[in-house]
């Protein structure tokens, strides 16, 4: 089978094409670099285009034929977003458009797009189900929501296959330990906590200390970004087969508050971390927990790592290699 994974240069998306080719798919990747790493993407075809550049994205997919479509690429950062909205309405608004564009031209029809569970904003839910309000307080969510809303329009339309995986914390590094997350500029909780401990420069903090939750740090529900892409196969294989909701959530449906992701990670790394304190930081929800009830049974999802000590420790070790080999 041959499937166009865009995006597929980054965090996720390279998760998702090491095991397309594990599964012995032939896999293209469209990725403008801009984030991803050329590193991720050895084994496969590399297009280098950028979602909103129109012309070259139908000069090169003109007449090309995939299996299915997974769709990661896009901007995935809160406060870069509430920095600058414009960026984020038109890589994941108008980029997500213009590849709805070329599926219809090519006769592509299946579609699997990378969300979040940003587009739920502020839920007052302990545990948010997939129908649950959609009031995103900052931009990336409301980028994401609108794009979701755009692919079921043009499948009803167009009677296209497509799905949205709304992700919930997405963590943790492949097992194999050849792929994890490498931003240019980090913002997420283990990274950052783990980074602090191999480069004594990385200073750490904890953004808020009096949020109303049990230890007054927000909550979040960690999910392995392997577990993430076994999803977005599932989904894939299930297109046609048995009846799908439109949206799924990707979460393990359990939280933990940011002290407790600390501890976890001085229990798998044995180092003790220093906790100061800063402002809560814009744009951040109490908490976020995923109801996983749907995806569990429709898509018999059977996530591996629910233990918080092997997700650290998925990510430990490769950020260890990484610092390593890339020295940061
Ligand atoms: N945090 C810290 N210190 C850090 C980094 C994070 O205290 O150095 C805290 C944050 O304030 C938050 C929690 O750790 O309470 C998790 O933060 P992350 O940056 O790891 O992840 P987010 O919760 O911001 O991101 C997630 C998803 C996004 C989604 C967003 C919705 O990754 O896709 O929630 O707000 F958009």
């Amino acid at each position: 089978m041959k499937f166009l994974v865009t995006g597929g240069a980054g965090y996720i998306g390279s998760h998702m094409v090491n095991l397309l080719l594990k599964k012995n798919s032939e896999v293209v990747v469209l990725d403008n670099l801009s984030t991803g790493h050329e590193y991720n993407i050895q084994d496969c075809e590399h297009l280098n285009i950028d979602l909103v550049d129109t012309e070259n994205l139908s000069k090169k997919l003109n007449k090309r034929k995939f299996d299915g479509i997974f769709h990661f690429a896009g901007k995935s950062l809160v406060s870069e977003s509430i920095n600058n909205p414009d960026l984020y309405y038109l890589n994941n608004i108008t980029g997500t458009k213009n590849l709805l564009k070329v599926m219809l031209d090519n006769d592509l029809n299946n579609l699997i797009f990378s969300s979040s569970a940003a587009v739920y904003g502020k839920s007052e839910l302990d545990f948010i189900t997939e129908d649950a309000n959609k009031m995103p307080i900052n931009p990336y969510g409301k980028s994401k929501l609108q794009a979701e809303k755009d692919i079921n329009q043009t499948s009803k339309q167009y009677g296209l296959n497509s799905i949205s995986l709304r992700y919930f914390n997405a963590c943790g590094a492949d097992p194999e330990g050849k792929f994890g997350e490498d931003h240019a500029c980090e913002t997420h909780l283990i990274p950052n906590i783990l980074q602090s401990l191999l480069d004594p420069k990385e200073e750490f903090y904890v953004y808020g200390n009096n949020y109303p939750t049990k230890d007054g740090t927000c909550i979040r529900d960690y999910v392995h970004v392997s577990d993430i892409v076994d999803t977005h196969y599932l989904a894939f294989e299930n297109f046609g087969v048995s009846r799908m909701q439109q949206a799924y959530n990707i979460g393990i449906g359990k939280g933990f508050s940011v002290l407790e992701i600390i501890k976890a990670c001085e229990q798998v790394t044995k180092n003790k971390i220093d906790i100061k304190f800063k402002d809560k930081r814009e744009g951040d929800p109490i908490s976020l927990v995923a109801d996983n009830k749907s995806i569990l049974a429709d898509l018999n999802w059977n996530p591996q790592f629910t233990s918080m000590t092997n997700i650290i420790d998925s990510a430990w070790r490769w950020h260890t290699k990484r610092f390593i080999l890339y020295g940061h």
